[in-house]
């Protein structure tokens, strides 16, 4: 029986239904037992940090590691699937090194020429989540005129780009100068919803209304756009960005609900999770659009996990731009 390992992970340090905060995670060493029969112990490169971790502190108290999708090394192996030195994608958590089910893992055999991280963020959640919410559930035609919000983010980045690739127009909606910065970088028009005249700047993009969006926020920017849309117009609901801090869902604030009725609009929300038998596909529609240059995901890279849980809180209140991974190990 081979020794355990000394690893460090990242624990939440209070009850997790309060406000989550730069204070809110212990950085922690202990040992980590050896795999057991059909397990890995992977050592991890890379974390996503995802909103939905914040819904998955909230019943938790003081000590609860939170979960993250990674991808790592394979550096103990008790499943004759994989080997020593394999890289895998894995469920793990906010740790150095991780112990999975060989099950839940998959072999990532990364595009050439595209970095290891985009592994947890453009090919990982963020971007088979915007890759369905594009395909199977906007649909957008060419022509057409959608908005996104949250578009700098890891999803909404995605989502722009894919809809502009699908012949479609796109206009991004962020909060503050350096995401419009950010998404012009991508070749999508922003405009900046913290500016006092927005709504006139999509009014001049769209004169005759918007045809959907693409909505990960279900706040007050993205009210306004419903209001926009034209007849027909419909609304690919991809998250709650305006909650997560508290992790609960308000309705969305809009002026008039009967609109759906009055304009023939439809809000449909939906799952990436819903689409899982699909995920090798999708990466290889996404790895071939990186790879020609149509796509790509601007990354918020942070170094390890003491700086993990200060990044993480920011992104709760939208301060950080672009996609929020952590560089574990290069
Ligand atoms: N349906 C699914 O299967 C699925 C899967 C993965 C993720 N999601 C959801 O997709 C959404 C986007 O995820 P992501 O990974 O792209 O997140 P992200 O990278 O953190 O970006 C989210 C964006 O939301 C805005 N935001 C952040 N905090 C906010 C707040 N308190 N109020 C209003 N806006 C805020 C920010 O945009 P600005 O400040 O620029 O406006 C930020 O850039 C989330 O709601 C997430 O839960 C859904």
């Amino acid at each position: 029986m081979a020794a355990s390992v000394t690893i460090l992970e990242a624990r939440l340090a209070h009850d997790g239904a309060e406000p989550i905060t730069a204070d809110s995670f212990d950085v922690v060493e202990r040992e980590l037992e050896d795999a057991a029969d059909g397990e890995l112990v992977v050592d991890v490169r890379y974390a996503s940090l995802d909103p939905s971790q914040r819904i998955r502190l909230r019943p938790e108290g003081p000590g609860f590691v939170p979960p993250a999708g990674i991808v790592g090394t394979v550096a103990r192996s008790a499943s004759d699937r994989f080997s020593v030195g394999d890289i895998v994608v894995a469920p793990g958590s906010w740790a150095t090194t991780v112990r999975v089910p060989a099950a839940a893992a998959e072999r990532y055999d990364a595009p050439e020429g595209v970095a290891l991280h985009h592994a947890v963020g453009l090919l990982g959640l963020t971007g088979l989540t915007a890759y369905f919410g594009v395909t199977r559930v906007l649909r957008p035609l060419a022509g057409e005129r959608i908005a996104v919000t949250g578009a700098f983010g890891g999803v909404g980045q995605v989502a722009a780009q894919l809809i502009a690739a699908s012949g479609a127009e796109v206009l991004g909606v962020a909060g503050g100068a350096e995401k419009v910065e950010g998404l012009r970088r991508l070749g999508v028009v922003g405009v900046d919803h913290r500016s006092a005249d927005w709504l006139d700047e999509v009014d001049r993009w769209a004169p005759d209304g918007l045809h959907g969006v693409f909505d990960n926020v279900w706040g007050a920017a993205s009210a306004r756009l419903v209001e926009r849309l034209r007849p027909l117009g419909r609304v690919a609901l991809c998250g709650q960005m305006s909650g997560i801090g508290a992790a609960v869902t308000e309705p969305l604030p809009l002026d008039n609900w009967f609109r759906l009725v009055t304009r023939s609009l439809t809000i449909q929300g939906f799952r990436a999770a819903d689409y899982a038998a699909e995920n090798a596909e999708a990466r290889r529609a996404l790895g071939d659009l990186v790879v020609s240059g149509a796509l790509d995901q601007e990354t918020h890279l942070v170094p390890g996990w003491a700086a993990a849980g200060p990044a993480f809180a920011e992104s709760l209140v939208g301060g950080i731009a672009g996609k929020l991974v952590v560089e574990v190990r290069s």
